[in-house]
């Protein structure tokens, strides 16, 4: 049996770090994702994946990571507000909360309530000059008001399949989140 491949998430985020460690468990027996602190700037760009190229070209030139390291983004793109927040979910979260983003959607009936959840990973290595990038989606709604008690962020308010993230275990969330889509496509590149 070989040694296990690993693979450094830097993220600030203790969630993610919890969801992608899980996903790799379960889905990998020769990769380990080790979790790593460091700061970054997010840029205020347009698209999620080129948020999430800037961040990993920054690391990279910083040279501060010298072995195959993955960064994330993520965002909700809500279809009756024309993909509001989107790249800007943090600064809005941070703003106005789910709170806020219900009352935003008030009045709002069913189809207009669509919404999609999106991730891209940036993967990066030592000998390869320009990151790669997996993106995953999945497709909800915005529920009439939060629930549930796990995940984090927008997760009580962001429902699929009848439930809101916050009502679905990790194991669960993962079966269908956009975080995990993009993580599968990884795994599938580094095999
Ligand atoms: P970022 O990727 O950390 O910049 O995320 C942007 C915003 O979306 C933050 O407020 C996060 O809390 C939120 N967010 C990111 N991923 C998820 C998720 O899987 N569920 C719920 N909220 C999320």
């Amino acid at each position: 049996m070989g040694s296990k491949r690993e693979l450094l998430f830097i993220t600030t985020n203790q969630h993610k770090v919890k969801e992608i460690q899980e996903l790799a468990e379960s889905e990998s027996r020769n990769l380990t994702i080790v979790h790593r602190n460091y700061e970054y700037p997010e840029l205020q760009l347009d698209e999620l994946e080129e948020v999430a190229r800037a961040s990993a070209k920054y690391l990279q030139k910083k040279g501060v990571i010298q072995r195959p390291f993955l960064i994330e983004d993520s965002g909700l793109f809500i279809h009756a507000l024309h993909g509001f927040p989107g790249p800007f979910s943090a600064y809005v979260f941070k703003r106005i909360g789910n709170e806020g983003i219900l009352k935003l959607m008030a009045g709002k009936q069913a189809d207009e309530r669509r919404a999609l959840f999106k991730t891209a990973v940036a993967f990066c290595e030592p000998d390869r000059a320009e990151p790669v990038i997996f993106v995953g989606t999945v497709e909800g709604s915005i529920a009439d008001e939060a629930r549930g008690s796990g995940g984090f962020g927008f997760d009580p308010i962001f429902e699929f399949g009848g439930k809101t993230f916050a009502e679905l275990s990790t194991e669960e969330k993962n079966k269908v989140s956009h975080r995990s889509r993009a993580f599968r496509k990884l795994l599938a590149f580094l095999s």
